[in-house]
This record gives structure tokens, C-alpha cells and sequence, in this order.
């Protein structure tokens, strides 16, 4: 799988650079971190390209090999279930990116695979990667959204699709409008008894205490040149805001800048076989109990995916010490970071055991 994703990667530098070529001019853009704004600049011809690429969030997820090797796994499991059912492979791969799960199912023997992607971009970098990895005459590649593909002999699909993988999550989980997209392929574009990848998510929560975190949530004073120091107004810095969520990467953050004060819960679980109906708008209730004294500050956020049926293959974002093996944890790229809410001041508690 290694040299598949070397190959990818290559191809999508290549891609990129081709197109960044194309005129001379090479304009980036950067985030002043002065005003917090997004502008381009124009950066000389010799500028390393090739970083920008690198980190991109579809490098990211090329490089999450946990990810990787988890939709594989269930990929292949899938596979040979349809085969031992004596039934033909129809993969629907939707969100293809560049390519990746679909190449993996081409791999694992299907019979027919489409591979949908919304992003013109992408959606034109995969069909050069298929191409260049002899599998265009497998993979069907549709720039459209999925929930515009149209099934029948002259459709996108000739017909429904009997496995369904799909890699439309953000660190947030649903962010991608991942919710409508499973209802409405399960709906409209997949067979009875199909088999959905992943077929669903579950939801965990921990309260924390942690002065660092709260601080990004703070305007401090800022040192511009030296001896020059902006200090916001006192009504600015007492005002928190809203409660506000943060992508991070745990490994990131020092042990001893945040206090765990409650075990973690779960939440709630996100059906996409389609067996339980999908609800838009639900709240939920949780009643924990803490574990220590301080102040409730952040809730850390994760969600685990059951990639297979049977809830063999499982693929988690949280924290080193919710994984079945804490030392191998996190010590690759995880392109699903955990994700924090600072609580608005005004609803944070202290709590005391
Ligand atoms: C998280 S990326 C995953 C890319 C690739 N499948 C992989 O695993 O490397 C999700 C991709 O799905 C696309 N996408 C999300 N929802 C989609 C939908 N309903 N139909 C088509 N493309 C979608 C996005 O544009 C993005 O390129």
C-alpha cells in the first residue's frame, strides 16, 4: 500500500506543480497574524511548493495510515463477504478525493466501482492518479455530488451499488454534511443488504480543566516590535464570547496543562446502514460523575468509527488514554484531530469532589 501512496502523493505534487507552472506567478496564501486575515502574497519562483502540497489536508489524510489501513481492512472484508454470498461487487465510493479507497477496492477484486467527488479540483487530480495506477478501466470517476447521481442504463450508475464507502468526515464528525449523504445514498443509490463503510459513528465527551486551553479563547497583550506591546481593553478581555471548538492534536498539548476531571462518556451513536432512521436536530442529556475537583473549562470531544458490521475494525480519534494500546498511540499523523469546546465563562462550574 506504501508505494500506492507514494505513487498518489507524487502524482498530486506533480499535478499541482504543473498547474502552478502554468504562469510563472506564484501567489500563496498566508494568514496575517498581525489582523488575522487571509491575503495573497506573491512569493518568488524558487518558492518550495511542494510544503504548501505536503500540507494540505488531503496529504494529511494520505499520510493518517491508521485511517488507511482501517478502511482497507474493511474493504477487503467487505469484498469477500459479497463474494461468499455469491454476489456481484458494486462499489459506490463517494467522496473519492484522489482516489485512494477507490484504488483499494479495484485492489481487493470488485466488479464495478464509481467514485463521486464534488471538488472539480481533486475530482480531475484522482482521474490522473487512476490513470497512472492502470485501473481507469475499473474506476468510474463522476465530478458531482453524490446526492446528483442518477442510477439506470444511461445514469451515473447503471445500477444501485451493493457496498457504499465513504470517507466524508471532519474532525467534528458530521461537519462535511456527512448525515445527508449516507441517508440519501441508502435511499436512492444502494441495494438491499448492502454493506456500508463505516457503518456507524459513536460520540464520547470528557470534561477538563486546563488555564492553557482557556486562554486561546482570550485576547492577551502582543508584542509587535520591541517594547511595543498592544494591550486590548479591559472590556475585550473579560468578554469570552461564545463557546468556541478547536481542532487539536493531543500529542501537542503537555500533560501537565490540563487536569481531566471527569471519566469519558459516551454520547450518542450515528446509524449509516440506514436500519435507524437519521435525526437532524437531537439533544441529548448526560449526567457525569467527576473524578476529581476544578473548574469544568473544556469539553474534549472524539468519535469512533465501526468500520465493519460486526464491530471488529474500529478506527478512534480520541486520546492516548481512551486506545486499546496507549504507547503505539498517536505517534503517526492523525488527519482527525480531537476536538475541544471552551465553555463560555458565564456556564463554567467549579466542581468539587
Ligand atoms: C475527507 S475527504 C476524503 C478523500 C478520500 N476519500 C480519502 O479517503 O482520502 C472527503 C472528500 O469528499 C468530498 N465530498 C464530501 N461529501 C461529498 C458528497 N456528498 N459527494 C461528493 N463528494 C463529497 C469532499 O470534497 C472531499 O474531497
Amino acid at each position: 500500500m506504501n508505494t500506492l501512496l507514494n505513487k498518489i502523493f507524487r502524482t498530486k505534487i506533480d499535478i499541482v506543480t504543473k498547474l502552478l507552472n502554468i504562469n510563472m506567478s506564484k501567489f500563496t496564501m498566508t494568514v496575517n497574524p498581525i489582523i488575522g486575515k487571509k491575503e495573497w502574497v506573491q512569493k518568488p519562483e524558487y518558492y518550495d511548493y511542494y510544503q504548501e502540497v505536503a500540507r494540505s489536508s488531503y496529504a494529511d489524510m494520505l499520510h493518517d495510515k491508521e485511517r488507511n489501513e482501517k478502511y482497507h481492512a474493511a474493504l477487503k472484508k467487505a469484498v469477500q463477504s459479497m463474494r461468499d454470498q455469491g454476489r456481484p461487487v458494486k462499489v459506490l465510493d463517494i467522496g473519492t478525493g484522489t482516489g485512494l479507497l477507490s484504488m483499494m477496492a479495484a485492489r481487493a477484486g470488485a466488479d464495478s466501482i464509481v467514485a463521486c467527488e464534488v471538488f472539480h479540483p481533486v475530482a480531475k487530480c484522482a482521474e490522473d492518479v487512476i490513470k497512472q495506477n492502470g485501473f481507469e478501466d475499473k474506476i468510474k470517476i463522476i465530478l458531482k455530488h453524490s446526492t446528483d447521481l442518477t442510477v439506470g442504463p444511461e445514469g451515473d450508475l447503471k445500477e444501485k451499488a451493493n457496498i457504499l464507502i465513504a470517507e466524508v468526515f471532519d474532525t467534528e464528525l458530521i461537519g462535511e454534511g456527512a448525515l445527508r449523504t449516507f441517508q440519501h445514498a441508502v435511499k436512492f443509490l444502494l441495494e438491499p443488504n448492502c454493506i456500508v463503510i463505516p457503518s456507524s459513528a459513536s460520540v464520547y465527551a470528557q470534561i477538563i480543566e486546563s488555564s492553557l486551553i482557556s486562554s486561546w479563547n482570550t485576547l492577551s497583550p502582543l508584542n509587535i516590535a520591541p517594547g511595543k506591546v498592544i494591550i486590548p481593553p479591559k472590556k475585550v478581555t473579560s468578554c469570552h464570547g461564545s463557546a468556541a471548538v478547536h481542532d487539536v492534536q493531543m500529542s501537542q498539548i503537555p500533560q501537565d496543562k490540563f487536569k481531566v476531571l471527569t471519566e469519558p462518556v459516551y454520547v450518542f451513536e450515528f446509524s449509516f446502514t440506514g436500519e435507524k432512521s437519521i435525526e437532524m436536530n437531537e439533544t441529548f442529556i448526560k449526567q457525569v460523575t467527576s473524578v476529581t475537583s476544578g473548574n469544568c473549562e473544556i469539553i474534549f470531544m472524539w468519535w469512533d468509527l465501526k468500520m465493519d458490521m460486526d464491530g471488529d475494525i474500529i478506527l478512534n480519534n480520541g486520546p492516548k488514554w481512551v486506545q486499546p494500546d496507549p504507547d503505539q498511540a498517536q505517534v503517526c499523523i492523525q488527519s482527525f484531530m480531537i476536538y475541544l469546546y471552551i465553555i463560555n465563562y458565564f456556564y463554567s462550574k467549579n466542581i468539587v469532589t
